[in-house]
């Protein structure tokens, strides 16, 4: 490790990791782990604030034998469940008291999922509202400088840092201001509808790569992504205007460590079905190697939950530390 600085991230267990988690978050979690202390949670507790389940743990069980397949050492690394470490919770009814509701109302995230399910008003529940202060708790609790996310969660993180300054300002140095570390590239896209964002809870399957999907599958999906009707067609990154290519493009980079640019080039005259092609292999190789790990841990529970229980431990007492020095200064300890 080369430096003490703490890196925080999460991923909510809702379903299988994506392509899209991989790119956006997983690979560079792996990227950064020997040169930070990296805490990488599994957020249960945010999964259910909009979906039940009767089988989160089995999800969280899949959701850490992924990270372990991607290359997440869970011995340098803090790997823990959410909902093990009870601070969170307790953070997140303090902090609820800090915040003004006002200003909670106006979370893209919220409004996004609100307006979705809005003419379903009694579906929308008072966790999804408050969700942000449940991931600043998540933050916070263990004085993280730096927190990868996606764009996406980009405005979650903002509000976390003001939530800190704030305290701070009131009450003294309690939390360190966590900055965001932001991937350099594109956010992977859904693939039928390449505008939003690749989601592993979109109610259809064909938007979205699950590292767990066979070669088959992926090679349909591929087949089956919007692309554009140019004629001649042409392989290059425009994301207004070839958003499907475009996401193609950015997740072939990635894979392959080409830039977009040099892909461009090489991928001059040809058509769709040959880029298709290109894509799907490099998706398929990758899986590949995923799967081989994922299948060879994923019925070793007792391995699995040996990483959490000791993960947990080393978390809580982090959490514990930053939770007490709250509870001193608000007065209830
Ligand atoms: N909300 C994040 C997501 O859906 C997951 C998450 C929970 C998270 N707590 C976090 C991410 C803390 C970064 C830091 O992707």
């Amino acid at each position: 490790m080369l430096t003490e600085n703490i890196v925080f991230s999460a991923v909510q267990p809702s379903n299988n990791l994506t392509i899209g988690n991989y790119i956006g978050a997983i690979k560079i979690w792996v990227d950064i782990q020997n040169i930070y202390k990296c805490i990488y949670s599994i957020a249960d507790l945010h999964a259910i604030t909009n979906n039940y389940y009767n089988n989160l743990k089995t999800l969280s069980l899949n959701t850490l034998a992924l990270y372990l397949a991607c290359d997440i050492n869970p011995e340098t690394n803090i790997i823990c469940l959410q909902s093990e470490i009870v601070e969170h919770s307790q953070l997140h009814w303090i902090l609820s008291c800090f915040v003004n509701w006002n200003k909670l109302k106006h979370m893209t995230q919220f409004k996004n999922k609100y307006s979705k399910q809005g003419s379903l008003l009694n579906k929308v529940t008072v966790g999804l509202f408050t969700y942000p202060i449940l991931m600043a708790s998540d933050i916070l609790l263990y004085q993280t400088n730096y927190v990868p996310v996606g764009y996406d969660q980009k405005q979650h993180l903002e509000f976390s840092r003001k939530i800190a300054r704030n305290f701070n300002k009131k009450y003294g140095n309690i939390f360190t201001i966590p900055q965001p570390i932001i991937p350099k590239i594109g956010k992977i896209t859904s693939l039928l509808n390449p505008i939003r964002k690749m989601s592993k809870s979109d109610i259809n399957s064909n938007n979205y790569i699950s590292l767990l999907d066979k070669p088959e599958l992926v090679i349909k999906k591929i087949n089956n992504a919007i692309t554009d009707s140019n004629n001649p067609p042409i392989v290059k990154y425009d994301i207004k205007n070839k958003p499907g290519i475009s996401n193609l493009l950015n997740i072939l980079s990635v894979l392959t460590n080409i830039s977009i640019v040099n892909l461009e080039k090489d991928l001059n005259n040809i058509n769709y079905i040959q880029f298709k092609k290109i894509v799907s292999n490099e998706i398929n190789n990758t899986l590949f190697k995923i799967q081989k790990k994922y299948f060879s841990i994923r019925n070793k529970e007792k391995y699995l939950n040996s990483i959490l229980i000791n993960g947990n431990k080393r978390a809580k007492i982090i959490a514990r530390n930053t939770l007490n020095k709250v509870y001193r200064v608000i007065g209830i300890k």
